[in-house]
C-alpha cells in the first residue's frame, strides 16, 4: 500500500517499526531519565513521587502517546499541517492544530536549554577521561561542578558544540545518520547502565536506595510534587512537543502504534528506574544530599567513578552515553520545528536546520547566563509563586509543567471526541479489550486528570 499524499513533499519512511521504536526511545530516553529524573525524585521524597510518576506514564503517558502517533502517521505532513488534515477528514475545525503549535513552540523552549546542560554532558567526558574525579571528595567534585556554572565561556563553548552536532544531523535529513546511531548507541548505553547499576549495589547505600524510591511516603509528597510528576511524564516520554507526531508522519501503515508505544514508553521507564538505581546507592553511601537539585548527577557519579577501578574508563564512557543520549533527543526536539519551517518558508532542509538552530542557540545563550551573570535576576519576581526563579527556571517550568499538559489536553481530547472511532480502530491495531481500555482512558481519564493538575496550577 502506498501512503504518498500527492501534496505532501517528498517524505522519507523509516525502514522497519524497529527503526522507529529505537528513534522514538532515542528521542524519550535522554536527559530526563538519567539527569532528571533521580534530581526530582530525590527533591520530591521518593517513592510516593514515583508512584504517582509510573500511573502518569500509564494512565496519561502512553494513550497520548498513541494519539500523537496516529495523528503524525495519518497526516503525513509537519505536526501543524498534520493536525490540520486530520481534523479537516473529521469534520472537526482545523483550530485544533494550536494544540500542536504549542507543541512545536515548547520543543524549541526546551531545545534552548536542553543543549546547555547537553553540554555539561559534553564537558564531563573530558573530566572524566584526563582523570579529574580520581580520589576526589565530594566537595572536590561539588567545586568542579560549580566552577563549571560559573564560567559562561565554557558553558557557551558546549552550548554551540551540542547544537551543531543537532544541526548537522537534521540538516541532512534523519534517516540514514540517526537510525544507524540509534542502532548501536541504545543497546549500549543499556549496557552501561546496568554496570553502573551493578557497582551501585555493591555499596552500602543500596538497600536504602531501593527503599528510598519504592516505599512510598505519601507525606513526603506534596501537590506540586503531583504537578511535577503529570509534567515530567510528558517531558520524558517526549509528549505534548509533537515530536511522536513528526516521528509517526514517517511510520510505516502495517505497524500497530498501540503496541508500539506501549514498548517505547516501557523502555523509557526501565531506563528512569535504573537510572535511580545507580545514583541513589552512590548518594547515600556519601552522605550527599538527596534533594540537591540539578547538579546531582554531575556530583555523585563522579565520585562514584572517582572511587572504582576503571572509573575513568567508566566515567568517560558514561558521559559519552549521556551525551548520545541528549543528542538523539535533541534532534527529536529540532525535528519537529524544522520540519514545519520546511514545508511553509523556502528555505530548504538545511536552511531550515540553521535557521531554526541558530535562532534556539540564541535562547540558550539566556540560560547560559541564568547560571551566573543573570543568576539573581527573577523576572517573574513580583510574583510569589515564581520568585527567585531565574529566566532557566522559568522556561522549564512553563514547557513542562504548563505547555506540555496543554498540548497534550488538547490533543486527548480531539483524538477522543473528534476523530472517527472506525479510524481509530484501523490504525491503532490493539486487541479488542485493550482498546476499549485506551478510548476510555483518552476520553475520560487523561483529559480530566490533566485538567485537574491543570487548575490546581492555576488556582495555587
Ligand atoms: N524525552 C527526553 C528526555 O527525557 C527529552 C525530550 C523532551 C526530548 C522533549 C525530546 C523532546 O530527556
Amino acid at each position: 500500500m502506498t501512503d504518498n499524499n500527492p501534496a505532501a513533499p517528498q517524505r522519507g519512511m523509516w525502514s522497519s517499526r524497529l527503526a522507529f521504536i529505537l528513534a522514538a526511545t532515542g528521542s524519550a530516553v535522554g536527559l530526563g531519565n538519567i539527569w532528571k529524573f533521580p534530581y526530582v525524585t530525590g527533591e520530591n521524597g521518593g517513592g510516593a513521587f514515583v508512584m504517582v510518576y509510573l500511573l502518569c506514564i500509564a494512565i496519561i503517558g502512553i494513550p497520548i502517546m498513541m494519539a500523537e502517533v496516529f495523528i503524525g502517521r495519518n497526516g503525513r505532513h509537519n505536526p501543524i499541517a498534520s493536525f490540520r488534515l486530520v481534523a479537516e477528514r473529521n469534520l472537526a475545525s482545523p483550530a485544533w492544530r494550536v494544540s500542536a503549535i504549542v507543541g512545536v513552540l515548547a520543543a524549541f523552549i526546551i531545545l534552548s536549554f536542553y543543549s546547555v546542560i547537553g553540554g555539561w554532558a559534553a564537558a564531563y567526558i573530558g573530566h572524566a577521561a584526563t582523570g579529574d574525579f580520581t580520589g576526589q571528595s565530594a566537595d572536590a567534585i561539588g567545586t568542579l561542578f560549580g566552577d563549571l556554572l560559573a564560567s559562561p565561556g565554557v558553558l557557551l563553548a558546549w552550548h554551540t558544540l551540542f547544537m551543531a552536532l543537532i544541526i548537522v544531523v537534521v540538516a541532512r535529513g534523519l534517516k540514514s545518520g540517526l537510525e544507524r546511531a540509534v542502532n548501536i548507541l541504545m543497546p549500549a548505553l543499556f549496557v552501561l547502565l546496568l554496570i553502573t547499576v551493578g557497582y551501585a549495589a555493591t555499596t552500602d547505600g543500596f538497600g536504602q536506595a531501593v527503599s528510598f524510591l519504592f516505599t512510598p511516603d505519601f507525606s513526603a509528597l506534596t501537590v506540586d510534587g503531583v504537578l511535577i510528576a503529570l509534567g515530567h511524564a510528558f517531558f520524558t516520554l517526549s509528549l505534548g512537543m509533537a515530536i511522536m507526531m513528526a516521528y509517526g508522519s514517517y511510520l510505516s501503515r502495517d505497524v500497530s502504534i498501540g503496541r508500539t508505544a506501549v514498548t517505547v514508553s516501557i523502555m523509557d521507564t526501565v531506563v528512569a528506574l535504573l537510572a535511580g538505581l545507580a545514583i541513589f546507592p552512590v548518594v547515600f553511601a556519601n552522605g550527599l544530599e538527596a534533594g540537591a537539585g540539578p547538579g546531582l548527577i554531575f556530583q555523585t557519579l563522579p565520585l562514584a567513578f572517582g572511587q572504582m577501578p576503571m572509573g575513568g574508563l567508566f566515567g568517560t564512557l558514561f558521559f559519552v552515553l549521556l551525551l548520545f543520549a541528549a543528542w538523539t533527543s535533541g534532534i527529536s526536539l529540532l525535528e519537529p520545528v524544522v520540519e514545519w519551517v520546511e514545508e511553509n518558508l523556502s528555505v530548504g532542509r538545511s536552511g531550515s536546520a540553521v535557521l531554526v538552530g541558530g535562532a534556539c542557540w540564541l535562547l540558550g545563550v539566556a540560560s547560559i547566563l541564568s547560571l551566573n551573570e543573570w543568576s539573581g535576576f527573577a523576572p517573574l519576581g513580583m510574583f510569589e509563586r515564581f520568585a527567585g526563579m531565574t529566566i532557566f527556571d522559568l522556561l522549564d517550568f512553563f514547557t513542562a509543567n504548563v505547555m506540555l499538559p496543554l498540548s497534550g489536553l488538547l490533543t486527548a481530547v480531539f483524538v477522543g471526541w473528534f476523530v472517527a472511532k472506525e479510524s481509530l480502530k484501523v490504525d491503532l491495531a490493539l486487541e479488542g479489550g485493550s482498546f476499549t481500555l485506551w478510548y476510555n482512558l483518552i476520553r475520560y481519564v487523561t483529559p480530566i486528570a490533566v485538567a485537574i493538575v491543570f487548575a490546581y496550577n492555576l488556582l495555587a
